[in-house]
């Protein structure tokens, strides 16, 4: 049976429907829901069951650990704190005070409550505590943290609408709620706290510069090594979770960089003319570019916003590419954005989606 969609206030969401999807969870059942940054695919974290259909629904590989979500303060079991050093235990506090709830994700030393399918065997536990309402409120009801990852099919572009939860999963799940578009549309920033320096394993909603700033506030060592972020399957994964091919819509995209934006748009320009003689084409540009990009024959423009305003392309930069898929374009031209704040998570999503096609100008 297909799953079925409930609206959900995003402000004030509904007590009674709340208490049905935390039901759902705590009878061992999958729910999306909306967190700030992406939808989720929530099981109860603490049954090993519940997680296994996490990964049989997304077709994700049993080796991918998916991230705990939490309210605070964090439920007895979930982290191990012993296992800490001092000097993360201090950072991981004044991370948590600055960013939880928020778009932040740490990985700690895993509790023993938490069973090793959800850390895919990992010591470590990713643990985030949303800070969207219908997020904070199913969790709450629920009584128990919910293990959830992006709500699509493994590799696939996250989903930032029910609509989207919807044409990945609508076979595989039990209940969508639907509080419509999310907030900052790209995932979590991910902070391994478990090794010195700390290691942002992802780019994500708390810009890195950010993240360094708290740490630094506090008197904190402020280091934070970037991982490298983009692995081929070939090549030993640094951390999981940093496979190239991963947010990618379905056409084939190649990813233009140029700090010279008259030569990008002439490129831009000259490829899409070229392909689209033989197929259509999907160009993927700031509102800056649109006056040189328009009208050009066989192609579908999708603007993300303003290269002045990062948040806003991030916000629209997935369903873009999930809307240039469903106008069945067979390659994608995309521009890059700078790497400022969370224009490095910008950057690194279509680095991953263009799985290696990069034009350097
Ligand atoms: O914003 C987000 O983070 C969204 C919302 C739903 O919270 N979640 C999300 O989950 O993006 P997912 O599973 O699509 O991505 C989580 C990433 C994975 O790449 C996984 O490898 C990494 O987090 N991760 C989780 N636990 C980890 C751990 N213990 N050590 C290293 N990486 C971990
Ligand atoms: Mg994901």
């Amino acid at each position: 049976m297909p799953a079925q969609v409930l609206k959900v206030s995003p402000e004030r969401p509904e007590p009674a429907l709340i208490a049905y999807a935390a039901e759902l969870i705590r009878s061992g059942q999958l729910v999306a829901f909306p967190t700030e940054t992406v939808y989720g695919l929530g099981a109860n974290a603490f049954d090993e069951t519940a997680v296994a259909r996490i990964f049989t629904a997304k077709g994700r590989p049993s080796t991918d650990p998916v991230i705990v979500h939490c309210v605070t303060p964090l439920p007895e079991g979930v982290v191990d704190w012993s296992e800490l050093s001092e000097t993360a235990r201090r950072s991981a506090q004044a991370l948590m005070s600055a960013h939880m709830p928020g778009a932040l994700t740490l990985v700690l030393p895993r509790g023993k409550r938490i069973p090793p399918i959800v850390t895919a065997g990992l010591p470590s536990v990713g643990v985030r505590v949303p800070a969207h309402p219908v997020a904070q409120a199913l969790i709450t009801a629920a009584g128990v943290p919910i293990a959830a990852p992006s709500a699509n099919r493994f590799s696939h572009t996250s989903p930032t609408t029910a609509e989207h939860v919807h044409a990945d999963l609508a076979e595989q799940i039990a209940l969508i709620l639907d509080s419509g578009e999310t907030d900052i549309g790209v995932e979590s920033s991910i902070l391994d706290l478990c090794s010195t320096p700390p290691r942002l394993l992802r780019h994500g909603g708390v810009p890195l510069e950010a993240l360094r700033a708290c740490l630094a506030a506090a008197g904190l060592p402020d280091t934070i090594e970037v991982v490298k972020r983009y692995a081929t399957q070939a090549e030993a994964l640094p951390a999981p979770g940093m496979l190239l091919k991963h947010y990618a819509p379905r056409a084939t995209l190649t990813l233009y960089e140029s700090d010279d934006d008259t030569l990008l748009r002439a490129a831009l320009h000259a490829e899409a003319r070229r392909l689209a003689v033989t197929k259509r084409v999907g160009l993927l540009i700031a509102a800056e570019d649109a006056p040189f990009l328009d009208n050009l024959p066989n192609t579908c423009v999708e603007v993300v916003g303003s290269l002045h305003d990062l948040v806003g392309v991030a916000h629209n930069l997935f369903a873009a590419l999930r809307n240039l898929d469903a106008r069945k374009v067979a390659h994608i031209l995309a521009r890059s954005f700078p790497e400022v704040g969370i224009g490095a998570a910008i950057h690194d999503r279509l680095l991953r989606a263009a799985a290696g096609r990069v034009v350097r100008l």
